[in-house]
């Protein structure tokens, strides 16, 4: 008896600390090392409006962060890699987070 609830804990415990990739690679794109990729790409990757500037000549510049779900993984893994992005954080990435990453936006595509 003893040893059957010792197996059952152990399980709960186990069960516990596992989650899906789906979940992982979600968790991952809302908070890869403290802002997450959502905050600027949206939820689903497709690109978001940042801001907008009125100039004097009564134009508006607006500021986007680009649509992330159509682009080969070269091209995703070399934006997450240099350091040449004026405005997206310079994130330091395994290069498994940016396959997991990948994953996640085009999983979504699929759907
Ligand atoms: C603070 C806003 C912001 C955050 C957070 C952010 N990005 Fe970006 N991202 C941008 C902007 C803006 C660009 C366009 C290039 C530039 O000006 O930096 C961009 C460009 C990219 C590109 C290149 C797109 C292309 O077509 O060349 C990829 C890929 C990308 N981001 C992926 C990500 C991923 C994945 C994350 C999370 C790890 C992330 N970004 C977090 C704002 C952000």
């Amino acid at each position: 008896m003893k040893r059957l609830v010792l197996v059952l804990i152990a399980t709960f415990a186990l069960a516990d600390s596992f989650i899906t990739k789906d979940e992982y690679a979600k968790m991952l794109y809302k908070n890869p090392r403290g802002i997450g990729c959502d905050k600027c790409h949206g939820i689903d990757g497709k690109g978001l409006v940042l801001g907008r500037y009125h100039r004097d000549d009564n134009t508006t510049v607006k500021v986007i962060a680009p649509d992330i779900t159509h682009i080969g993984f070269q091209k995703f893994y070399e934006a997450l890699t240099s350091a040449k992005h004026k405005l997206m954080p310079h994130y330091f990435l395994t290069d498994h987070e940016i396959k997991t990453l990948y994953y996640y936006l085009n999983k979504k595509r699929t759907k």
